[in-house]
């Protein structure tokens, strides 16, 4: 199901894919024990006192909420196109006192400057893209981030594996969600200009099946860039909780 943003004539796909079952995500994520999945990518990020942070895609706020109390330093923005969800995410943020920016907005159109970010960190969002809604978004986010800044995303992706659970198996039905397995996210990173784009780690979860882990980074200097053609550098660590 797609929604529209009001004010927007973009389309989107919501977080339960359909509008009415949104009061459901947080309850399912709870039971699926997505903070422990979420975990690993904030770690893995290596934020930095002062440094911003943005999450594409934050739907209701876990894991931008979740950034935020592990680094309370950081300067932490969530940009998400549908105001159901932003509206939970602000209560969250109020009732946890913690302190975040929530934006209404696409991946692919950032309402931020260029260079205005140090880390984008983007979490099942990219499953919800149609191909040129990827492309377009990670050339936003090579745009937001700062030189030397880093993208890491977590999705459904990587090696189709049948044995990998449910969700994986139902993934390689999905148009969408089929465009993201293989090397796709690493070449698709790499031609939005990204350098060394990488599969950082994958779990296999017993319902979510096979979530991979990538990293992608802006060189400082243009020199550092990865030369046309280079492959996607594969750095594989697979764990199963
Ligand atoms: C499965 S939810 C993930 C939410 C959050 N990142 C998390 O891990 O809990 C995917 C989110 O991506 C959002 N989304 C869909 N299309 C988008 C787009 N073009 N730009 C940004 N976010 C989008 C959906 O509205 C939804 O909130």
């Amino acid at each position: 199901m797609s929604a529209t943003a009001e004010g927007h004539r973009k389309t989107y796909v919501p977080g339960m894919g359909h509008d009415r079952l949104l009061p459901l995500y947080d309850p399912l994520c709870r039971l699926l024990g997505m903070a422990k999945v979420h975990r690993p990518l904030v770690d893995q990020a290596g934020i930095r006192p002062g440094q911003r942070v943005l999450e594409i895609g934050c739907g209701t706020g876990n894991l931008a909420l979740l950034v935020k109390r592990l680094h309370p330093d950081a300067e932490v923005v969530g940009v998400e196109p549908d105001p159901k969800a932003l509206a939970r995410a602000r209560k969250k943020s109020e009732r946890r006192a913690l302190s975040i920016q929530l934006d209404r907005g696409f991946a692919e159109q950032l309402p931020y400057p260029d260079g205005s970010f140090d880390r984008v960190l983007s979490a099942f969002m990219f499953h919800h893209l149609r191909p040129n809604e990827k492309e377009a978004t990670l050339r936003e986010v090579r745009r937001v981030l700062k030189p030397g800044g880093s993208l890491h995303l977590l999705d459904f992706g990587g090696a189709k594996v049948s044995s990998d659970g449910f969700m994986a198996r139902l993934s390689h039905r999905n148009k969408l969600l089929r465009d993201n397995f293989g090397d796709r996210i690493p070449t698709l990173m790499r031609e939005a200009g990204l350098t060394d784009p990488t599969e950082v780690n994958h779990r296999v979860r017993r319902v979510l099946g096979r979530v991979t882990y990538y990293r992608a980074v802006v060189p400082l200097a243009e020199s550092d860039s990865t030369q046309p053609g280079e492959g996607p550098r594969k750095e594989v660590r697979g764990q199963t909780p």
